[in-house]
């Protein structure tokens, strides 16, 4: 069975401040965008990444992806081996996934999804979502168990006052989600046709089909590029990587 990866990578990253998409800016003098679909192409079970890129920024995002291919002596759209295409992308990171799963051939019955914003995934866990999938899963998830306890609080009276709070779950049966979460093709898409709420990841909408999700062990350096905070990291991991 082929595997194909959808990255969406058409978010502002309006929390990491001001600059570039986020997909764009760099790590290591790399951008973002091409470490994840390094880490993606790094799995020999990938054979196609489709690049979700910001809406007007399509073939900005084809130029840089084929500049940093090409070096390898591979053909333009092609990466040592695993080909790549780039669509433009939507207003919501749902929509980005959808378009890109609407660009993606016949052939592939496992697509994963992962973030642009997740450049540091190791191939190993890359490698273990697509494992649990060809082991018969619909939906699986990478997660880590959570360090901090968490709170649902009710919203405040007024922007900056104390919320409160009104439950603690039990921390043990919590799990922080990673990308790339993989999935039955089929499932996946009808999931995309069928659920329109806002969503954070795609496998809640499988959840919401009533679809069994399995998680599988995440890894720390899968973590999400989203504030300045998280660059730094970033940068530290790369460092060690290339001691
Ligand atoms: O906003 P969030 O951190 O959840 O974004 C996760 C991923 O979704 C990022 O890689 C971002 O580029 C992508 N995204 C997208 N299209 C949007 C919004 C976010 O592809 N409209």
């Amino acid at each position: 069975t082929r595997v194909a990866a959808v990255i969406p990578a058409a978010g502002r990253g309006v929390r990491l401040g001001p600059g570039a998409p986020k997909a764009l800016r760099t790590l290591g003098g790399t951008p973002m965008l091409v470490h994840a679909v390094r880490a993606l192409a790094a799995s020999r079970a990938v054979s196609l990444v489709v690049v979700v890129a910001p809406p007007d920024g399509a073939a900005e995002v084809k130029s840089l992806l084929d500049a940093h291919a090409l070096p390898g002596g591979t053909p333009s759209g092609t990466w040592g081996g695993t080909d790549f295409m780039v669509v433009p992308g939507g207003d919501s990171r749902q929509e980005s996934v959808r378009l890109g799963l609407e660009a993606l051939p016949p052939g592939h019955d496992i697509v994963l999804v992962h973030d642009a914003a997740r450049p540091l995934v190791p191939v190993d866990t890359v490698d273990a979502v697509i494992e649990a999938v060809r082991d018969g899963a619909v939906a699986v998830v990478p997660a880590l168990p959570l360090a901090d306890t968490v709170k649902q609080v009710e919203p405040a009276a007024e922007p900056g006052a104390p919320e409160p709070v009104v439950a603690t779950p039990d921390r043990a049966r919590l799990r922080a989600v990673q990308t790339p979460q993989g999935f039955d093709r089929a499932t996946l898409v009808r999931a995309h046709e069928t659920v329109t709420d806002g969503v954070t990841d795609d496998a809640s909408m499988v959840e919401q089909l009533g679809e069994p999700v399995v998680a599988v062990p995440g890894h720390e350096e899968a973590f999400k590029v989203t504030r300045p905070l998280d660059l730094v990291l970033a940068e530290a991991v790369l460092a060690r990587r290339r001691l």
